[in-house]
């Protein structure tokens, strides 16, 4: 018998309410779609906001021989080829006219002389590119989308969780979750739903991410049967905070480095001279985030065992222009004046290039109805992203996938679900407090992080990933005996009890694909396949459910055509 719940009804259902659902939801508004937008958190509270430097397009406002082409090159590059072609060409040809949108929405950018958006530089772009707010941009985009939605009438349901996707036959017709307040259930029927979740850092220990991101989406998806992609590719940001403890992990902007930010080691040396001496402080985010961890780990590292970062060389003023908050974060939270003397920091795990599989034109996942967009879908990014290219993303690929889930809502009914559903996602969230005793899922969430970390992190080997992988099972049944304790109203154990299932659904994917992967590649490092292998280079790892147990295979990637073929070519 099903147990008491509330309904709601939309055609479209976004969840998730960072820059790639806020677009989304944008965008089937302007379609004439009614929109729910659910969030596990308050509006406004995204990991959108830790993309602090800037969002890449290729505005050509101060370079002027940048073009999308050139965008669509470094991409590709940056992403080792892995990357769904398509995808990054849409995504570099739209970038700009979204960047444009979001200023006619309100979004007040930097400056050139001229008057025109600023860009700066950033790791693995040929050009200045990342147009910007100091290193407050995510933010930026967020306060702007939020304003938009909200003036246009898009209806938010705030700190609601969604455990499970409701089918109709194979297609996709609405969600189950519960208010985070009440424990109270509430179903969304919906003709589309969009995945805008987000990624997975919470899986690891040292992470910029905060509490909400548990790879939901991805597990949703996986759960109803889409495919994901190229999940052994987790990008460890190269510059986080070391230090004092409780800020470990915490993002420092790669517009440090923009700016003109230095890396040293304790021994004063510049040593990105010796990983990639042509781009130095500004290669890829994979090349530096190793190099600091080979410091540190070969006894050159800093005190607290990171590498210095020092910005002091430049006026203090202009320190504080470009990067207020970088200013700020270190002086309230680790005494240090930037403005005088060096920052440490070390890599944090920061962004997902893998997750659910989707068209490049739609955004529609392998389940007719269920679309994704930003950090949860794949493609755009292969092996590695580049810094700003996710902000770009969420904008190009979330108005995608806002406009095609409206369409389809315009030429479906509403689907009909079979009510026992229901009544096995909410069995499934009660029995955590039917156990007569059992695990704390605080410690199970402490012993998969720790496991994330060192056995599925920078570099990676088929001894260590085996060994993982069995932990990782060991942590499936011990969740099998969580037990909850209180009640249902403002349970902080109880949620994280839920946000473990979805972790271990992707970490599960994450070290099988990484164990699959004989070779290392943009942000996968394996010690035992130390080089790139160009067989390994034409294929991608789909992760899926079959028959209630996943399963993986290789899929070729797609070849561009002549025409951009000969873009990627070019010096
Ligand atoms: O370093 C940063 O500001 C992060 C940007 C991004 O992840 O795109």
């Amino acid at each position: 018998m099903s147990r008491p719940y509330e309904t709601r009804e939309h055609d479209v259902l976004v969840v998730g309410a960072g820059g790639a659902g806020l677009r989304a939801a944008i965008e089937a508004l302007a379609r004439g779609a009614s929109v729910g937008v659910v969030c596990k958190s308050l509006l406004g509270k995204a990991h959108t906001v830790m993309a602090e430097g800037g969002i890449a397009a290729a505005m050509a406002n101060v370079d002027p021989a940048d073009d999308w082409r050139a965008h669509f090159r470094d991409t590709m590059r940056g992403g080792k080829f892995l990357n769904n072609w398509r995808m990054a060409q849409i995504h570099a040809q739209e970038a700009p006219d979204r960047v444009r949108e979001l200023e006619q929405w309100g979004a007040l950018f930097d400056r050139t002389a001229d008057g025109d958006i600023l860009q700066r530089a950033f790791g693995g772009h040929t050009f200045k590119r990342l147009c910007h707010v100091g290193d407050r941009t995510g933010l930026e985009m967020i306060r702007t989308l939020q304003d938009r939605g909200v003036q246009m009438g898009f209806h938010v349901y705030m700190e609601c969780a969604v455990t499970k996707l409701l089918t109709d036959g194979d297609r996709v017709c609405g969600a189950v979750g519960y208010w985070r307040e009440q424990g109270r259930f509430v179903v969304f029927r919906a003709k589309s739903v969009v995945l805008a979740t987000g990624g997975i850092g919470k899986a690891w220990k040292i992470t910029s991410n905060s509490w909400e991101y548990t790879g939901d989406g991805m597990a949703l998806a996986f759960d109803a049967g889409a495919e994901l992609v190229d999940m052994e590719f987790v990008q460890f940001h190269p510059t986080g905070m070391v230090w004092p403890p409780g800020v470990q992990g915490l993002l420092v902007t790669e517009a440090v480095r923009g700016e003109g930010g230095v890396l040293r080691n304790r021994l004063g040396e510049r040593f990105m001279e010796r990983y990639d001496p042509e781009k130095l402080d500004l290669s890829t985010r994979d090349v530096v985030a190793r190099a600091i961890y080979t410091e540190v780990r070969e006894g050159r590292g800093t005190e607290h065992g990171g590498a210095f970062l020092d910005i002091s060389q430049k006026p203090a003023e202009y320190v504080k222009r470009k990067l207020p908050s970088m200013y700020h974060q270190f002086l309230e939270l680790a005494d240090v004046d930037i403005t005088k003397g060096p920052m440490e920091v070390g890599p944090t795990c920061h962004y997902m290039m893998g997750g659910v599989r989707v068209d490049a034109e739609t955004a529609e996942t392998s389940v007719p109805g269920l679309y994704a967009a930003g950090e949860v879908a794949a493609g755009l990014h292969g092996a590695n992203r580049l810094g700003g290219n996710s902000l770009s993303d969420l904008l190009v690929f979330g108005r995608r996938a806002g406009l095609a889930a409206a369409e389809r809502a315009g030429r479906t009914g509403p689907g009909a679900f079979d009510e026992r559903q229901i009544d096995e996602a909410t069995a499934e969230m009660l029995a955590f407090f039917e156990r007569p005793d059992g695990e704390s899922p605080y410690a199970v969430h402490r012993d998969l992080t720790e496991t994330m970390q060192s056995l599925v992190g920078i570099f990676r080997n088929r001894d260590d990933l085996e060994s993982g992988l069995a932990k990782i099972r060991e942590f499936r049944d011990r969740w099998d005996r969580i037990r909850v304790e209180g009640s249902r109203l403002f349970n902080p154990g109880w949620h994280l009890a839920r946000d473990l299932k979805a972790m271990l659904t992707v970490s599960e994917a994450v070290a099988r694909s990484a164990l699959r992967r004989e070779e290392s590649r943009g942000a996968h490092s394996r010690t035992d396949f130390a080089r790139s292998d160009p067989t390994w280079g034409k294929k991608n790892i789909v992760v899926k459910r079959v028959g209630g147990a996943m399963e993986l295979s290789e899929r070729p990637v797609p070849e561009p055509p002549p025409d951009l073929k000969t873009i990627l070519e070019a010096p």
